[in-house]
């Protein structure tokens, strides 16, 4: 039996990107698939709110609540647990103040043994990125597309293409790092901004998602991997197999055993031996007639005609 892996902490991960070796990242949102990313050996993984729209269906992120986040990093951490786990903030409780966001990321840490919490936004977000690191929570920001913030960035398309707005990206990422976040998620950033920035981290690892290969790490989203998401497939997003055709394929197999009866077959079923099936044979064939309050109410009624 190969050793159990001992858990991933945060001076593991600065060691990892010191030695220039790149971190590994996906997003989980329940048991079964936590567990398979901690035998895959992945490093991190993300509780992201994107479960609003993988798991639960929604059209956006907005709709998703605390409680849906614990309960489903609850899940994460009993299948993963060496993973570094995130719980990512849901829209509406980090950004109303920097008590709400301190309460909350506790929530996180407290209720579903997380190691970390990630919540969107740049430098209007450092009091609460501050706020939650004095708390002794580790904290990661988000920046380039945030999708809490779709409708005010204009859709899901790509954030500081111009030389402008890619600086606003470098200044927000350096308030978060100054305001204590020890990593930033860069989503959807041209490469060469993304390598800028990471560069220029002193105290903070990069990590990518869709924003090239120079950063700290990678993160991709586990639904857009396997075809598991099935109203639409990002570009940055790389399919490593079909799981949706495959268990599509399953279902309708299914399906058409069970209605030309070849499902089930002996091995699928239980069965009792003959001698205890005899004995039950027995045993209902003595048994009393039990009666029915109809029948009871009919014999009394008889039984009260023959008085
Ligand atoms: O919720 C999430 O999965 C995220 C990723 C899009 C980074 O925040």
């Amino acid at each position: 039996m190969p050793e159990p892996r001992k858990k991933i902490t945060l001076p593991y991960l600065f060691e990892k990107a010191a030695r220039g070796e790149p971190i590994t990242w996906l997003t989980c949102y329940d048991y079964p698939t936590a567990y398979l990313q901690e035998q895959a050996g992945i490093e991190m993984i993300l509780v992201g709110d994107s479960l609003g729209m993988t798991m639960l269906g929604y059209d956006s992120t907005l709709p998703v609540t605390m409680d849906d986040m614990i309960r489903h990093a609850q899940a994460v951490r009993r299948g993963a647990p060496t993973a570094f786990v995130v719980g990512d903030m849901p829209y509406m409780t980090y950004q109303p103040s920097v008590e709400t966001a301190v309460r909350n990321a506790g929530r996180f840490m407290a209720e579903a043994g997380c190691d970390a919490i990630k919540l969107e936004g740049g430098a209007a977000m450092a009091d609460r990125i501050k706020a939650i690191v004095d708390a002794g929570i580790p904290a990661i920001g988000h920046l380039g597309l945030t999708p809490q913030s779709v409708s005010a960035l204009g859709g899901f398309r790509v954030q500081g293409k111009s030389a402008a707005m890619a600086k606003k990206i470098m200044d927000d990422a350096k308030a978060l790092e100054q305001a204590g976040a020890f990593m930033i998620l860069l989503e959807m950033v041209p490469d060469r901004l993304c390598k800028l920035i990471t560069e220029r981290a002193e105290t903070c690892l990069i990590m990518s998602l869709g924003s090239g290969p120079h950063a700290h790490g990678q993160l991709l989203i586990y639904h857009d991997m396997f075809g598991l998401y099935p109203k639409f497939k990002p570009k940055m997003a790389k399919v490593y197999g079909n799981a949706g055709e495959v268990i599509l394929n399953g279902l309708k197999a299914y399906h058409d055993e069970v209605i030309n009866r070849q499902f089930p077959q002996p091995e699928n079923w239980f069965g009792m031996k003959d001698e205890e099936y005899a004995e039950l044979e027995k045993l209902l064939s003595i048994a009393p007639q039990t009666t029915t309050p109809e029948e009871t109410a009919e014999s009394k009624k008889k039984k009260g005609k023959k008085k």
